[in-house]
């Protein structure tokens, strides 16, 4: 499956789009259309729940996206958010000079050089321009963030769309700890919009200027980062990693946590990602791996990072996200900045806490779904999310627009939905056209209403992946559809098979 398949599939089905089309497009920016707005709900909610539910201590808020200039002075992306820029010296194309080198070079080693190092490459590989064919003149650096003035007069105010969630949690972490009682440590989640003027957006959702993180901020107390109070249940399970010393040979190894020459704090929390990717999202074990980062790949506030990988079949292996150790550089920047203490007393322990953060872009995730699951088979297409991830729960459809089945459909829609379930109901068609639409969308399980159920109040539920189909109560309906999702029955033992 390659990007165009994915773009048309998207666009088709009514995934995603590029934004303001009817006005001419700017590039980095996509809407989500009804399916991929759903899809991406779903997905949300479930890494609201797997994460959020790691500790009791765990919240999310949802801060401004409009922060003023000081927040990135303190966070240091004032100075350092910055991008390699190469400029050609004929038709003033620019390109990321680092992915202009990957590119030409088939090599992917060159993150964190110097401006002059970035030209020193160019002439000595002779890089040429895609464009127009001339040859490059200059490599320069460009702060990503999209700058705004908010107010006016003498009361205007430089400030920044911010570029993670997470500034905006530090801002608010000295007002959180002291309204949720001074514990530690504390989580602080956002799924939000960040923002960045990247100089090659590109790849459809996987490089974008306006985009969704979901971001996890833990603060801990920094004598704490070698233990984990949950360590042992993860001591032996086994975390694919890709290290810097294999970056040639591309080997992947397995290594127990218990082994990992890291903090179990942060090792813990690496399995707990990478149990996010195999076990929720159904990531085939060997399309997910750790990339350990060298430091000058690593950002610019980190002292261990990670990035989780997925093999996608459009690009090959992809950032999915990150675990960062970001220490207590943003904290002590934001006190430096605001004159505001960062310091807390806990249990009599004087400190400033460290950051662990999970970050993941949730967009990348989106569009990794459609990538793994999407498959073309000999007489259908389908794409088969894991159940939790379907846009809708199920499909709904009378077998016949006729014979009292329709007012019956209607009937088991209301019951279905006052149970909470997501329904996308259709009444047109033949069935077999219906059951393939919902192939095609990714919705796993489709309840048909025919003349039996009007004889004995059963309906058949059919199961996308395996086309078989199984007959239930309608009493039972809701309970029976919820426990397929979720996995807690096998669809084949959830009623009797249909010959
Ligand atoms: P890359 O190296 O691909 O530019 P990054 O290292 O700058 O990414 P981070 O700053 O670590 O990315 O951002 C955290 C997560 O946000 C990434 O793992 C990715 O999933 C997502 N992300 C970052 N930039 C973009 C973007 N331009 N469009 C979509 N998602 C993004
Ligand atoms: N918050 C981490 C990042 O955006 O890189």
């Amino acid at each position: 499956m390659k990007l165009e398949d994915i773009l048309d599939v998207a666009k088709r089905r009514g995934f995603f789009w590029q934004s303001a089309a009817i006005h001419g497009s700017m590039s980095g920016f996509y809407d989500y259309a009804h399916l991929g707005t759903a899809l991406k709900h779903r997905w949300e909610n479930e890494w609201r729940s797997f994460f959020l539910g790691l500790d009791d201590n765990f919240w999310e808020i949802e801060p401004c996206n409009v922060l003023p200039e000081n927040v990135f002075k303190a966070s240091g992306h004032l100075e350092s958010f910055v991008d390699p820029i190469a400029k050609c010296g004929k038709c003033d194309y620019t390109e990321r000079a680092d992915h202009l080198l990957e590119r030409e070079l088939k090599d992917d080693t060159f993150e964190g050089l110097s401006p002059e190092e970035f030209m020193k490459l160019m002439e000595k590989h002779k890089i040429k321009c895609p464009k127009c064919n001339g040859y490059f003149k200059e490599v320069g650096q460009l702060n990503m963030m999209f700058p705004l003035t908010v107010g006016t007069g003498s009361d205007a105010r430089t400030a920044y769309l911010t570029p993670e969630t997470a500034q905006g949690v530090y801002v608010n972490f000295k007002q959180e700890f002291e309204t949720l009682r001074r514990k530690i440590p504390m989580g602080l989640a956002v799924v939000g919009k960040a923002y960045r003027n990247e100089i090659s957006p590109r790849n459809a959702l996987i490089r974008m200027r306006e985009f969704t993180q979901a971001e996890l901020q833990i603060f801990f107390d920094p004598n704490d980062v070698d233990k984990h109070e949950d360590f042992k249940s993860v001591a032996n399970y086994k975390l694919r990693v890709f290290l810097m010393k294999n970056r040639k040979s591309k080997k992947i190894t397995e290594v127990a946590c218990k082994n990992m020459k890291l903090p179990k704090f942060y090792v813990y929390h690496m399995a707990m990602m990478q149990k996010f990717y195999l076990d929720v999202m159904k990531v085939p074990k060997n399309k997910f791996r750790f990339k350990e980062l060298s430091d000058e790949e690593k950002a610019f506030y980190n002292k261990y990072h990670w990035d989780a990988e997925v093999n996608t079949n459009s690009f090959g292996w992809i950032e999915m996200g990150g675990l960062h150790f970001r220490t207590d550089h943003d904290l002590k920047g934001h006190e430096k900045v605001s004159g505001e203490k960062m310091m807390i007393n806990h249990e009599g322990r004087v400190f400033v806490p460290n950051v662990l953060e999970i970050s993941m872009g949730v967009d990348r995730n989106i569009y990794m779904l459609i990538d793994l699951f999407y498959k073309e088979e000999k007489e259908r297409t389908i794409i088969n999310f894991p159940r939790v991830f379907s846009p809708f729960d199920l499909g709904l459809f009378p077998l016949v627009n006729k014979d009292k089945l329709p007012k019956k459909a209607e009937e088991i829609k209301e019951m279905l939905k006052n149970d909470g379930l997501k329904i996308f109901y259709d009444n047109s068609g033949s069935i077999g056209r219906r059951y393939r639409r919902m192939d095609e969308i990714g919705v796993s399980l489709s309840v048909t209403v025919d003349h039996q159920t009007l004889k004995n109040n059963t309906v058949t539920i059919r199961n996308r992946d395996t086309m078989k189909q199984i007959r239930v109560k309608i009493d039972n309906l809701s309970k029976v559809i919820k426990n397929i999702i979720n996995c807690k029955t096998d669809f084949k033992k959830a009623g009797k098979i249909v010959k």
